[in-house]
């Protein structure tokens, strides 16, 4: 777990951040691969893309799916640990299984959840 916080930990370098200059970067796990992503800002404020769901769509767009993740680190350099915003839980809620683990880490903490835990009673496929 470690292992992997660190190098997620290298792609904060990669957030674009011009108008928050809040760096967040995710990584996804499957069995034998790790997919990482950053947030990627834009002027038009709410087209900015998070670094949970920027991981988690270029995990997809190579091929992963569902069945296939384990868990979704996120890291940020924050006083206190950064959750995901609802956005990005709807986005897990669908994208991951409901028993993924959500790992959370600053430079102090780690704090381990679930996505079911983040979002209970998801609004999904089988609720239409
Ligand atoms: N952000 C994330 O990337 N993940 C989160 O969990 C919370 C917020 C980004 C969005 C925006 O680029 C910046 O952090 C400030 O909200």
């Amino acid at each position: 777990m470690e292992k992997i916080i660190e190098q997620t930990r290298e792609y904060l370098k990669n957030a674009y951040v011009p108008y928050s200059n809040f760096r967040v970067a995710a990584c996804v796990q499957t069995k034998d691969q790790l997919y990482f992503g950053a947030n990627i800002e834009n002027a038009s404020y709410g087209l900015s893309n998070c670094g949970e769901r920027s991981a988690l769509f270029y995990a997809y767009s190579h091929g992963v799916r569902k069945e296939d993740i384990q868990a979704i680190y996120v890291v940020t350099t924050a006083d206190v640990i950064t959750t995901p915003c609802g956005a990005c839980r709807q986005v897990m809620a669908e994208l991951m299984p409901r028993d993924a683990k959500v790992i959370l880490a600053n430079d102090d903490e780690i704090q381990t959840y679930t996505v079911e835990g983040l979002l209970p009673h998801a609004f999904d496929a089988e609720s239409m």
